[in-house]
């Protein structure tokens, strides 16, 4: 069946009221488009756990904290839908940022800040710390597309980890949806797939490994007993150095009691992040450093990681 290609939030609000009333659940997957196998593996789980699946591809201008960001992000609605019609998906839609919020906009066509929304606790450092009112713009939007399409589960990556608290937070005040956090899908070198390593020139996207490399090499040392939070953070800045990139942040945080500053408890569950600019390309990416780590010890030659430090 061919996948339903909506180009408004209205349209989209009435395909989605019709699965409802015809007793199906819906599953919801909201994107910025440009589309790889990291957001099909959200679709896929939606479709697995849900009747139907829907995603929204809007490139959202409330998020974006750089207006060169905002311009060359990639867009592909063409390819979008084939990818998501190809996977099974049953709708697709975008819309613009008047018809998301239609009557609110103001002459000069931005949302008055008033009416973005506190992103809570999540947004609190690191990320929110390097991107000023970028979180505000995803608790806004995403709230809207939680209103356009009611949805049953919304999945999100833990690529965006602070982004995951921050929906939770916005669900969690509307009373719904369930929040479906699915795991970071990566290349086979490691890197972490994102809309915006299509930006990165050959060589750039080589040294870009370093990210994984570092959130490993802290991942094996904390699974061979260090604890020590500054120790992991050096061990993910070595690999950071090496390869030159412009460092914004390698921070350990405890996974399930975030903080804007670093945990001053002893660590139970630590998550590791790290931002890095390539050239004109920003990276993110993140490990939980108690799950096997995107590289094998055996990727770090001359390191000891099988002794107690
Ligand atoms: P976007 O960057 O397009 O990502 C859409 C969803 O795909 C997010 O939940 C993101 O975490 C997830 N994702 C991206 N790369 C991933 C990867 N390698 N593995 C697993 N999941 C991955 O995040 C946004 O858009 C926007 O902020 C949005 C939530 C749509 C609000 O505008």
């Amino acid at each position: 069946m061919r996948i339903n290609e909506l180009q408004s939030p209205a349209a989209a609000s009435s395909w989605c009221a019709q699965q409802r009333a015809s007793g199906k659940s819906v599953g919801f997957v909201p994107t910025m488009g440009a589309l790889h196998a990291g957001h099909l593996s959200l679709v896929e789980r939606a479709l697995s756990e849900n009747d139907v699946a829907c995603v929204s591809v809007f490139v959202n201008p409330l998020q974006f904290d750089e207006a060169t960001d905002l311009e060359t992000y990639p867009r592909d609605w063409e390819g979008d839908a084939k990818r998501l019609g190809s996977v099974g998906c049953q709708m697709v839609f975008t819309g613009s940022l008047a018809q998301f919020f239609e009557g609110e906009l103001e002459s000069d066509g931005a949302l008055a800040p008033e009416r973005l929304l506190a992103p809570g606790r999540g947004a609190l450092g690191l990320e929110g710390a390097c991107r000023t009112g970028h979180f505000e713009g995803v608790a806004t939007i995403v709230d809207r597309l939680f209103e356009v399409v009611h949805p049953d589960r919304a999945y999100f990556g833990q690529k965006d980890f602070q982004q995951t608290l921050v929906v939770e937070e916005v669900a969690r005040r509307r009373g719904a949806p369930q929040i479906v956090v699915c795991p970071i899908s990566r290349e086979e070198s490691g890197l972490a797939r994102s809309s915006r390593n299509e930006r990165l020139r050959p060589q750039e996207r080589e040294r870009a490994v370093c990210l994984s490399r570092g959130l490993s090499r802290a991942s094996h040392r904390w699974q061979h007993g260090l604890r020590d939070l500054r120790s992991l953070e050096a061990e993910i800045l070595a690999e950071l150095e090496v390869a030159g990139v412009q460092v914004e942040y390698a921070a350990i945080r405890e996974r399930s009691a975030w903080s804007p500053e670093s945990p001053v408890e002893d660590l139970h569950d630590p998550v590791a992040l790290v931002a890095a600019r390539l050239g004109q390309v920003r990276l993110i990416d993140n490990h939980l450093l108690g799950e096997v780590p995107p590289h094998p010890a055996s990727a770090f030659k001359g390191l000891e990681f099988s002794s107690r430090p």
